[in-house]
């Protein structure tokens, strides 16, 4: 069996479902169900065998040395993290916790549980980080893409800590020889991701008859990938990557936040119209994000050229399945709603001009 953690959040739990779409192999699920944690996501698996769901926290060492001991997995899979940068600027404290303590205390847990298996089983195992493209840091509108090589230059509280535990990742492999793959994913959207994050939030706001709060000039850039896509790329990682390699995985969607915004009322405004004239007229300039990065992109070939993956989707068949998705799911958006995300939403709109 393969141990996850995070996977009761957006991209953890996208992957949970997915695998268990393609594949019989068992899945420990380990996550603390933060705020951005549900286990409505999993609900289709209630009685499924092949998923055990633990809560337990990343940083909690006892609990994840019984669970290696107890299901003795053949790879990690780290999901589990603070991921939200505006959060990161109000609290970075949670942050630093989960993301660079929870992922040395995994990764200890692993390397202990690692060194007692037989010399074949040390081969085959994996350890498996699933991190993100910010840790590059900020492009300017004529650099390059972010290469596998590219040098880390994190920004935010969020990127600098999940650099940190790339770093951990690194030095594991490169120290102990631990079988670590790790990934850097560009911005994802799609099913199941928490109203926080600008495409589902600007979906709620839309819906709900609120303002589209655009930061900034709009004119920031993300490279977008459809979450099931991600899914795809991590399972090929860890069925062929190679022992200490980075990979890179992007969706070549280079967008700015503006056109994403607009081209999301469009597709509203043909999935469900309003009763007179369209989304687009609750689009509001709100205050910048503190250090906002201004351009991400990401030079996904090495991806392709060695282990043959590629994204399914367009940003437009993709963001249409999203959109349908969170029509067909209300109930979904509604139980996530709660209290202490109206709380959020108070710490971080009500202050922007
Ligand atoms: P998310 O915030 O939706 O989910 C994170 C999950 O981790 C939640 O279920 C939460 O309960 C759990 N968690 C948090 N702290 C924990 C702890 N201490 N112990 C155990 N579980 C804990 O995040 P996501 O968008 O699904 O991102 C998953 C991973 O992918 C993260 O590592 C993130 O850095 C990375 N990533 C995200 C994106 C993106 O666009 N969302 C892009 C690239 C990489
Ligand atoms: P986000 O989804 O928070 O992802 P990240 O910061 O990890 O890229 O934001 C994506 C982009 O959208 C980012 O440039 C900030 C911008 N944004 C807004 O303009 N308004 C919003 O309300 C939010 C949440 C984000």
């Amino acid at each position: 069996m393969i141990l996850v953690t995070g996977g009761a959040g957006f991209i953890g739990a996208n992957f949970v479902l997915d695998w268990l779409n393609a594949s019989d192999e068992a899945i420990v699920n380990v996550d603390k169900l933060t705020y951005a944690g549900n286990l409505g996501t999993l609900k289709s698996l209630r009685d499924d065998p092949r998923h055990l769901f633990v809560r337990a926290d990343i940083c909690d060492r006892v609990a994840l040395d019984a669970l290696f001991a107890e299901h003795k997995p053949r790879a990690v899979l780290n999901f589990a993290a603070e991921s939200h940068v505006d959060r990161s600027i109000h609290g970075p404290a949670d942050f630093v916790q989960t993301n660079v303590v929870g992922t040395f205390t995994l990764l200890e847990a692993a390397r202990s549980y690692w060194s007692a298996l037989s010399d074949a089983d040390k081969v085959s195992f994996r350890f498996l980080q699933v991190s993100t493209d910010e840790v590059f840091g900020s492009l300017d509108a004529a650099d390059a893409p972010f290469s596998e090589t590219s040098t880390f230059a994190p920004n935010s509280p969020y990127s600098a800590t999940k650099a940190g535990s790339d770093h951990l990742v690194r030095a594991y492999q490169h120290t102990y020889r631990l079988p670590t793959l790790t990934t850097n994913c560009s911005n994802n959207y799609g099913p199941y991701q928490f109203p926080e994050k600008l495409i589902p939030l600007m979906i709620a706001n839309a819906l709900g008859g609120k303002p589209l709060p655009v930061y900034g000039d709009g004119q920031n850039v993300r490279d977008w990938l459809y979450v099931v896509d991600h899914c795809s790329a991590i399972r090929e990682v860890l069925a062929r990557g190679v022992p200490g390699e980075t990979y890179n995985v992007g969706g070549w969607n280079e967008k700015k936040n503006l056109d994403v915004v607009q081209t999301l009322c469009d597709v509203l405004d043909t999935l469900r119209p309003k009763a007179a004239g369209s989304y687009r007229e609750q689009i509001t300039y709100v205050s910048d994000r503190p250090g906002h990065d201004r351009r991400y992109a990401i030079d996904a070939r090495k991806l392709e050229r060695e282990l043959g993956w590629k994204p399914a989707e367009t940003f437009e068949t993709g963001l249409a399945k999203t959109v349908r998705w969170y029509l067909g799911h209300q109930d979904w958006v509604d139980e996530v709603s709660s209290g202490e995300y109206r709380k959020w939403v108070e710490t971080n709109y009500s202050q922007r001009a």
